[in-house]
């Protein structure tokens, strides 16, 4: 196995306008003293181009792809396209898409393996909604979404999984380190039973609600190899220390 660096991805989400590119440029700056760790940033659409221009040769990236390389599909866009424009990177599966636009297992298949046909690293999320954690069944549900999801074949260097519980995210709640540890390697084993030795180079990142107080410990459960931030990466003051934890556990 390959040691597994340390990746923290930043999703703006449907955040940001041009003004905030010197975050961007701040946060990539910083993460230069980092070299541990790798850094990624997913604004909207609108600001890949002139964030690939802002800050050349860092790792940024879409929040969505569609799963046809081109075609007729009013308002969506291919991994061709974000990977034509300087992106290295796509997230595929966020729960975000999943619950609000109706996408299922098949699709984020579909999405990942487009990302990947595109020569892009894929960040695939799964995670359990609230009333599924509390009834026991957090664990199964992930594993579903796991054998749903992930593509049979893939280069594992390019597609990590990011565990993120719904319920965890932007509300401040995080699981306990102990779950977050149980999901991690919950997901490495059944990535194991079906890849092999290539699961011991894929990423499993966590998300929800991580910020620059709780990095250090999540970072360093079982199984985690880096954190997907969503409010908290936004702004260099508050994504930075995130890097530092995570730089700082190597
Ligand atoms: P928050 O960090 O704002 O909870 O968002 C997590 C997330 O959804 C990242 O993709």
């Amino acid at each position: 196995m390959m040691a597994r660096r340390k990746y923290v991805v930043g999703n703006w989400k449907m955040n940001g306008l041009s003004d905030a590119l010197g975050e961007a440029q701040a946060i990539f700056s910083a993460a230069g003293a980092h070299a541990a760790v790798d850094v990624a940033i997913c604004p909207p659409f609108t600001l890949i181009g002139a964030m690939v221009a802002a800050a050349p040769g860092a790792a940024i990236g879409g929040q969505d792809c569609h799963a046809a390389a081109a075609g007729a599909f009013t308002g969506s866009v291919a991994a061709p396209m974000l990977a034509d424009i300087g992106a290295s990177v796509v997230i595929v599966g966020h729960s975000e898409r999943r619950e609000g636009f109706g996408e299922s297992d098949a699709d984020v298949r579909a999405k990942a393996e487009a990302g990947l046909a595109a020569g892009l690293s894929v960040i695939l999320c799964v995670g359990e909604p609230r009333e599924v954690r509390e009834s026991g069944g957090a664990i199964d549900h992930v594993l579903a979404q796991v054998a749903g999801s992930v593509p049979d074949s893939f280069d594992a260097q390019r597609l990590a999984i990011a565990y993120e519980p719904i319920w965890a995210i932007g509300t401040g709640l995080v699981p306990t380190v102990g779950d977050v540890a149980a999901m991690h390697g919950a997901i490495r084993g059944a990535l194991s039973g079906r890849f092999g030795d290539a699961a011991a180079n894929m990423r499993i990142l966590y998300g929800g609600s991580v910020n620059g107080d709780n990095a250090a410990e999540l970072l360093d459960a079982g199984d985690v190899d880096g954190a997907l931030v969503g409010g908290a990466s936004l702004t260099s003051a508050k994504f930075v220390p995130i890097i530092a934890a995570a730089a700082a556990l190597g």
